[in-house]
């Protein structure tokens, strides 16, 4: 049964991806190699040793894949920049056939009749810098908006929106505590350390922009998270606190309060490399918020678990292919919390969202036509974007929706193991075949129930 979520009428829909899980053509036209070529070939941290050297060619495919978006209705595409194709080895020296690709991408969609939205970071440092530190080095954020600005200059006609960084949270824990996530570090003094400078290059950056000129609106992406408490026991909601300071407060206090949360610095201890005017930089006024939502956690007290926080029994029993529980709901209290939090008329993206499910091509015997009918995600698609239309009933100024993915990728630690795509990826001949769920997402777009 086909429910319309009602949606305001310029509420714009999107499909967004990142560079190193899709665009392949690792070593093509000068690109050199990033941290996540380099994590993959250290055995047992991805999947079969995949890497993003191939991914889904939309190097080459890039028109196709336009026009595949455009002709399903698709009005924006939330795509990444590969820092070692501009700056080959994250050096000054700018590569013109790297500045090109991405300027034949946006020209590409603006003929389709789309905007590009460019993410200036999405993960994947050039290995020489991750080699003088990565983002433990204050230096870093200087590299990255030496990055931006020459996207400003060499892309600032053509993109309609920019992104500058994607989650930090996935950055700095995944990357430099937990060592999940290239470069693989674990040590919690340089986490620290890169949480401010990933903090810092954003505002870094969006100070950079403003001083050119240019109109289209900048913000940051976050992977919020705004978990529930297991009971109305004041401990259960003392461990939720303390989750929420650490995984959303530590990139939004910076942005939105000029600090770093109270539980961090006081009670943990932290201290934060801050130098004179750093909170002034990174507290630069922004034009929206990227939010990235999959999954909402459920927690509790616990006196021995780190930070006194531990996961909770839950009900949802409905799981995506990659093992994350369903929460749609958890999407609408998640916005109300972000839109209180930023006092209300900041604008929000949903920059990523969507489900990896178990896709089966199959081939119709008679036509020869192949399809998937990837009823889960739907499912999950409609849902969440019913949230969307109930949180802006409730005046969250939401004005946009990109779904999580355009097309099956490189999923960083399961390689190609995992599909997130409406569209889904044959690896072994690059066919594209549009999904079900990319067929939802036309009618839903189409208006369809109006
Ligand atoms: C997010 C990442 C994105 C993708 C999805 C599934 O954390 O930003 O690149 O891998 O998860």
């Amino acid at each position: 049964m086909f429910t319309r979520p009602d949606l305001p009428k310029d509420f714009l829909f999107g499909a967004a991806t990142a560079s190193y899980q899709v665009e392949g053509a690792g070593s093509e036209d000068g690109r050199t190699p990033c941290i996540w070529d380099d994590f993959a070939k250290i055995p047992g941290k991805v999947y079969m040793g995949h890497d993003g050297s191939v991914a889904a060619d939309q190097y080459h495919r890039y028109k196709e894949d336009v026009a595949l978006m455009a002709d399903l209705g698709f009005q924006a595409y939330r795509f990444s920049v590969s820092w070692s194709r501009v700056l080959p080895n994250g050096g000054d020296k700018v590569n013109p056939k790297g500045i090109q690709y991405y300027r034949n991408l946006c020209t590409e969609l603006h003929n389709r009749g789309m905007k590009a939205c460019c993410t200036i970071y999405h993960w994947d440092m050039p290995s020489e810098l991750q080699a003088k530190g990565g983002w433990a080095e204050r230096d870093t954020a200087y590299r990255l908006t030496y990055l931006a600005k020459v996207l400003f200059e060499n892309l600032g006609d053509l993109v309609d929106m920019w992104i500058t960084i994607n989650e930090a949270m996935c950055i700095t824990f995944l990357g430099y505590q937990m060592g999940m996530h290239a470069p693989g570090i674990k040590d919690n003094d340089r986490f620290i350390k890169s949480v401010h400078h990933v903090n810092l290059a954003h505002g870094l950056i969006v100070s950079e922009y403003r001083k050119t000129g240019l109109k289209a609106p900048i913000g940051i992406t976050h992977n919020l998270e705004f978990p529930r408490p297991a009971t109305k026991d004041p401990k259960d909601a003392k461990a939720v606190s303390n989750h929420i300071a650490l995984r959303s407060g530590l990139f939004m206090a910076p942005i939105f309060r000029k600090r770093y949360p109270e539980y961090v610095t006081d009670e943990l201890g932290w201290g934060f490399p801050v130098q004179d005017g750093d909170f002034d930089i990174i507290s630069q006024p922004i034009d929206f918020l990227g939010i990235n939502y999959y999954s909402e956690h459920v927690l509790r007290w616990s006196d021995t678990q780190p930070n006194n926080i531990e996961a909770a029994e839950r009900w949802e029993e409905r799981m995506s292919g990659i093992g994350w529980r369903i929460t749609p709901h958890g999407l609408l209290r998640l916005l109300k919390w972000t839109s209180d939090y930023t006092g209300g008329k900041l604008p929000f993206y949903i920059t990523e969202n969507g489900a990896c499910c178990d896709d089966r091509l199959e081939t119709d015997t008679k036509t020869g036509k192949q399809f998937v009918h990837d009823e889960q995600r739907i499912r999950y698609l409609s849902e969440h974007l019913h949230m969307c239309a109930q949180a802006i009933n409730q005046g969250v100024p939401l004005k946009g929706y990109f779904c999580w993915s355009f097309i099956d990728n490189y999923e960083w630690t399961y390689g190609y193991s995992m599909r997130f795509g409406l569209v889904y990826c044959d690896y072994e001949t690059q066919k594209r075949i549009p999904k079900d769920s990319a067929y939802f997402m036309r009618d839903v777009m189409a208006g369809y129930g109006d």
